[in-house]
C-alpha cells in the first residue's frame, strides 16, 4: 500500500472515513487513527502497530458532545478535569459506551477519552467528524513518533495517509487519569503533572509504577519506548563511559564532551521531555549502542520523563 503524505485536514479526514489509517499530530506524540465506528478498520490499527489486541485505545474527540458517544456516563470527579484541562494533554477514563466497538476498549468496560488541544488536530477531527480512536502511532514497543518522518519509518507502506505536522511540543504522552474510581489514579504519567492534578481535584492517587495499575492499563504491563540501543539510566554524568558510539542525554554535561559520539544537554524538562524520542530515533540512525540518559528529579514533568526512560532501559 501507497502511504499518502498531506498537509491537508480535510484530505486525511476523508481517508479516515473511507476507512483508511491515518497518521496524525497531536501536542505530545503523533496518533495512529480510525473512525471509531468502523471496527474493521481499528482492527487494522493493531495489525499495522504490531499492537496486542489485549492493550485498549484511547478515543479524540473533537467536542465536548461526542463524549457521549464514546461514554457512558461522566463521573463528577471527571467534571473538574474536563473544564480545565480539556482540550489538552491529558486522557480520562470513564465507562465505556454500550454502543462503542469492543475492539477499541479490548473488552474493559471503560474508555480513554483525549481531546486533543493542538489546532491542526481539532481541524482534522472535525472534518472527521467521528470519535477517533488512535495509539502512539509507532511500531509496538518503539519509540513514540514525535515527527511525521517517524511515522513514515515505523508504519510507511502499512496505513493509508500521513497528515504532515510539526515536531510534537510535548514530546511525551498524555497523563491518563482513571475518573472511574474514588479518588482518581493516574495510571500513566504525563505532559499534565500530577500536581496541576491536585490542584484542582485535591486527593489524587499515583500508584502507576504498582501491579495492580500496571494490571489496568493493559498497555503499562509491555516493554516500551525502546530504540535498538541499549539504554542506561544515570543519576550523574560521571557514571557514563565515553565511546564514539556511545551517546548522552540529560540535564547537565558530561566529561569530556568530545568523547561521546553525541551528547545532548537539555535546558530544563520540557526540553528533555520534547527531545526524548527523537534522540532515541536519531542514535538508532546513527548506529549508536549505548544511550546514556541522565534521571531526573520526581517532580511535575519529571515523574513522566523517569517513567519513559525506565521502561526504555528496561531489558
Ligand atoms: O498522548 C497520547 O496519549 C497519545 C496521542 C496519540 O493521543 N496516545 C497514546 O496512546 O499514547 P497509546 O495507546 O500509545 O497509550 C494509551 C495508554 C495505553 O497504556 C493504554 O493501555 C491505556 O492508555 N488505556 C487505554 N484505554 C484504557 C482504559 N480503558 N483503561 C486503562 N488504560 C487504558
Ligand atoms: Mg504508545
Amino acid at each position: 500500500m501507497t502511504t499518502t503524505l498531506t498537509t491537508f485536514p480535510t484530505e486525511a479526514a476523508d481517508r479516515l472515513r473511507r476507512g483508511g489509517l491515518v497518521g496524525f499530530p497531536t501536542e505530545t506524540v503523533y496518533g495512529l487513527g480510525a473512525d471509531a465506528f468502523q471496527p474493521e478498520a481499528v482492527k487494522r490499527i493493531f495489525e499495522a502497530k504490531g499492537r496486542p489486541a489485549d492493550n485498549p485505545l484511547i478515543v479524540h474527540v473533537r467536542r465536548r458532545e461526542q463524549i457521549g458517544q464514546v461514554a457512558a456516563t461522566i463521573p463528577a470527579a471527571a467534571e473538574p478535569l474536563l473544564e480545565r484541562f480539556l482540550p489538552g494533554p491529558l486522557t480520562i477514563i470513564l465507562p465505556r459506551h454500550p454502543e462503542l466497538p469492543s475492539v477499541i476498549t479490548a473488552g474493559l468496560d471503560t474508555v480513554g477519552v483525549r481531546m486533543p488541544g493542538l489546532p491542526l488536530t481539532q481541524r482534522f477531527l472535525a472534518a472527521c467528524d467521528t470519535p477517533v480512536p488512535a495509539p502512539s502511532a509507532n511500531r509496538s514497543g518503539r519509540p513514540s513518533p514525535t515527527t511525521w518522518e517517524a511515522v513514515q519509518d515505523d508504519l510507511g507502506g502499512r496505513i493509508d495517509c500521513i497528515l504532515q505536522g510539526g515536531q510534537t511540543e510535548a514530546g511525551v504522552e498524555s497523563t491518563v487519569v482513571d475518573c472511574t474510581t474514588e479518588p482518581v489514579e493516574v495510571l500513566r504519567p504525563g505532559a499534565v503533572s500530577v500536581e496541576a492534578l491536585r490542584d484542582v481535584l485535591g486527593a489524587v492517587r499515583t500508584e502507576s509504577s504498582t501491579e495492580a495499575s500496571a494490571l489496568r492499563s493493559p498497555g503499562t504491563r509491555h516493554r516500551h519506548y525502546a530504540p535498538a540501543a541499549e539504554v542506561r539510566l544515570v543519576e550523574d554524568p560521571s557514571e557514563t563511559e565515553p565511546g564514539p558510539k556511545h551517546a548522552y542525554i540529560g540535564l547537565d554535561a558530561p566529561a569530556p564532551p568530545d568523547a561521546f559520539g553525541a551528547v545532548f544537554v537539555e535546558p530544563d524538562l520540557e526540553a528533555y521531555a520534547h527531545d526524548l524520542f527523537h534522540v532515541f530515533r536519531t542514535c538508532d540512525e546513527k548506529g549508536f549502542e549505548i544511550i546514556y540518559a541522565q534521571t531526573v528529579p520526581p517532580t511535575g514533568l519529571g515523574r513522566a520523563l523517569n517513567d519513559r526512560l525506565r521502561r526504555a532501559a528496561a531489558r
